[in-house]
């Protein structure tokens, strides 16, 4: 069978009920989950079977919405998260622990740039901050030996700075590390990061996904492609074992496609517990099935405010990637081919 289109994975993705079964997906309201024997909920909690035991670590309402925006993202496994920040930060964390460094884009949104220079700093995770338009040659420069990811925004909030992906991805793999986006305000409808190159995208949900300021939430997406075996000095998290979680080994228990979801959810949402409740999903979900409508819309809005503001005499400059002569406007055109987002801030003077 042909992939779905994005519009019809928006509708469909994620859920496929079967004939008698409830259309809408089910909000699966417990914490727990009844078994005959302790021996079957041995299995489960060995990850030797697939199934559910307990909500902070999975959920069916959950995993259907989960999967849902895999398909949308075009990834391999996905999982929800309480909002967005946790998202970011379970991400990288997965990854990145005391002593090591990561590098970003300076132009990502504020709540994320404190996460990772405040808290992540004094978690003893350094992180060199590079501009989105930096050369290949000043983004090479920023790696380290103990460097493990590199991240950016799609489209960053509140600037609008356009992220080069490819160039970005680039220089992750050559220095042996995966490249995580945030691609909140492009929604994969309008951009998807790993066909770019991207490894992990993150969502936080609260705003286009949800769509109707409804539900805080966060989304991560791995896209199945990081070689964590090729690179296991770098990544002693995935490819040796977690003696926290009987000495699993989550790059050869689970591979390139499950790896990554199954150590954040094994371990930091065990530990954090940071999960989205099962009716939030639901509501998520309701949104996603109209992603591709509002989308389109959000982007006619977007510009024609854009283009009122810039030609509106009290208004100096206007940043919009969907006008021609901004700064990232060839750029969004191949990133972005269809639309941007429905953000149009109006810059100050000293902004770029
Ligand atoms: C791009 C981006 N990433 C992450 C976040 C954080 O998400 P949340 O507010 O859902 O925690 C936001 C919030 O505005 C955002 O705009």
């Amino acid at each position: 069978m042909k992939p779905y289109r994005i519009e019809t994975t928006c509708v469909q993705g994620g859920y496929t009920p079967k004939n008698g079964e409830p259309r809408q997906i089910p909000i699966v309201q417990s914490t727990t989950f009844k078994y005959d024997t302790g021996e079957d909920m041995g299995k489960l909690f060995d990850l030797e079977a697939s199934g559910y035991f307990y909500t902070r670590l999975q959920n069916p309402t959950n995993d259907y919405v989960a999967a849902k925006i895999a398909a949308l993202e075009g990834g391999t496994a996905a999982m929800l998260t309480s909002s967005g920040q946790a998202a970011n930060f379970f991400a990288m964390f997965n990854l990145a622990s005391c002593g090591d460094h990561m590098v970003a884009s300076s132009s990502i949104y504020g709540g994320t740039f404190n996460l990772i220079s405040v808290t992540m700093a004094k978690m003893g995770i350094e992180t060199t901050f590079v501009s989105p338009d930096c050369t290949d040659e000043e983004l090479n420069a920023a790696f380290r030996p103990n460097t493990k990811l590199v991240f950016g925004e799609t489209i960053a909030n509140p600037a609008l700075t356009v992220l080069d992906i490819e160039q970005f991805a680039r220089a992750a793999h050559a220095h042996g590390v995966p490249l995580i986006i945030d691609n909140t305000f492009a929604t994969p409808v309008n951009c998807r990061p790993i066909e770019w190159g991207a490894d992990i995208v993150t969502h936080s949900t609260t705003k286009y996904m949800d769509g109707h300021g409804a539900c805080v939430g966060g989304a991560i997406v791995d896209g199945g492609k990081f070689d964590w075996m090729a690179h296991k000095e770098k990544f002693p998290g995935l490819c040796t074992p977690d003696e926290s979680y009987h000495g699993i080994t989550y790059a050869e228990k689970f591979g390139r496609s499950g790896a990554f979801i199954t150590k954040c959810t094994a371990q930091l949402m065990r530990d954090f517990g940071s999960i989205q409740s099962p009716q939030h999903a639901f509501y998520l979900n309701l949104g996603l099935e109209s992603l591709h409508v509002r989308m389109a819309r959000h982007c006619e809005n977007g510009q024609k405010v854009a283009e009122f503001l810039q030609k509106h005499p009290k208004v100096l400059r206007v940043s919009y990637c969907g006008l021609p002569g901004d700064k990232y406007y060839e750029r969004a055109k191949k990133y972005l081919p269809n639309g941007s987002c429905g953000v149009a801030p109006p810059a100050p003077p000293t902004g770029r």
